[in-house]
């Protein structure tokens, strides 16, 4: 995806993860599979209908891993085996979340699910997720073995707090007795925040820095991916569909328990009574979220988001992240906090 006002050396660093997460899907690129390769690059966005830069996302969490093991004094070349891990973990986890969200539109192209039928992108989240963990291993050779396996082990609990979070996620569908506190900060801290946390507690890793630097590190990105979240839960009701690639109805239409809406529900007005009252339904969305926004849920969302991103500040200041790559940190998370896709 293009991003306004990119700084050139983080632009730089686009290729070489290009490059790096190509190199680990060309495993497959052999004549009995070459359709099922074909479902992974499509869904990386580089084939198929719609192939290029937006169909290929942000690519936040390689980016992540980069600077920060470059902002702690590392070499960013050594971390790209754990860049491409990162990415690849969060694609696994895309193309298994838009079955279970059975949603049809990710990056503005159909999903894999969607082309291929739920069994064919089942397998294909399977591959990506084994590439990530084949990835990684490239880190041998390259740091001490001890350092590489401290790597493997945060990615290993990230992709496990992921499915924890993913679990209440879904469970949350079919409930409306739910707090922000007791239970979206943890479902968000596992299914999203965690990858973000480990991506930046691996770059850290990776780049050398002590514990209590690698801790400091792992609470921004921590910080940042609580934040990020709360902001897509606010662009998946009001954001505008043509920029997120994401369909605006479906967040409302199948039950999800996102920050506004926990919101809504604890304002126990207009919105919680009709939320309590049945399946909404897909024409009733637009006129549902203007309400959510009269009780001050958007507001509040954004206020939220602010909040969120100072506590994600602080952390990286107290990690103090050195040069150009730590000032592309500070780059990022405005950019991430103000995004509209
Ligand atoms: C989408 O993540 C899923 C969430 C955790 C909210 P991104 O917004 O980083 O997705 P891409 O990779 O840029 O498409
Ligand atoms: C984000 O899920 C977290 C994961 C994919 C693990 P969501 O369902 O909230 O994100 P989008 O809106 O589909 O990208
Ligand atoms: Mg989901
Ligand atoms: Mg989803």
């Amino acid at each position: 995806m293009k991003i306004p006002a990119m700084p050139d050396m983080v632009q730089s660093l686009l290729p070489a993860i290009e490059a790096e997460l190509q190199h680990a899907l060309a495993l497959l690129d052999a004549p009995l599979t070459l359709r099922f390769h074909e479902m992974l690059t499509y869904h990386m966005g580089w084939s198929g209908e719609g192939a290029g830069p937006e169909a290929q996302g942000k690519r936040i969490r390689p980016l992540l891993v980069l600077l920060t093991a470059a902002s702690c004094g590392g070499d960013w070349r050594t971390a790209l085996p754990a860049a491409a891990a990162v990415e690849l973990v969060h694609n696994f986890s895309l193309v298994h979340d838009d079955i279970q969200d059975q949603s049809a539109l990710r990056r503005g192209r159909e999903t894999v699910w969607k082309k291929w039928g739920s069994a064919h992108a089942i397998n294909a989240g399977d591959a990506l997720f084994i590439l990530a963990h084949r990835s990684l291993l490239g880190l041998r050779g390259q740091v001490p073995a001890e350092t590489a396996m401290k790597a493997g082990q945060t990615l290993n609990d990230a992709c496990l707090a992921l499915t924890g979070g993913q679990f209440m996620d879904l469970s949350y569908e079919t409930r409306t007795d739910l707090s922000i506190e007791a239970d979206y900060w943890p479902m968000i801290a596992g299914k999203t925040a965690a990858l973000l946390a480990a991506c930046t507690q691996i770059g850290a890793i990776t780049g050398g820095a002590d514990e209590s630097r690698q801790e400091a590190y792992r609470s921004y990105g921590h910080f940042l991916g609580i934040a990020f979240q709360v902001q897509d839960d606010y662009l998946g009701i009001w954001g505008d569909s043509a920029l997120t690639g994401k369909s605006t109805q479906s967040d409302l239409a199948t039950g999800k328990k996102s920050f506004p809406v926990l919101y809504g529900l604890s304002k126990q007005g207009e919105f919680a009574r009709r939320l309590t009252n049945g399946q909404v339904q897909p024409e009733e969305v637009s006129q549902l979220a203007a309400l959510l926004a009269e009780e001050g849920a958007q507001l509040f969302t954004q206020e939220t988001v602010d909040r969120m991103t100072d506590l994600a500040y602080q952390s990286l200041r107290a990690a103090g992240p050195q040069g150009d790559t730590g000032q592309a940190l500070f780059w990022l998370t405005d950019y991430l906090l103000n995004r509209q896709a």
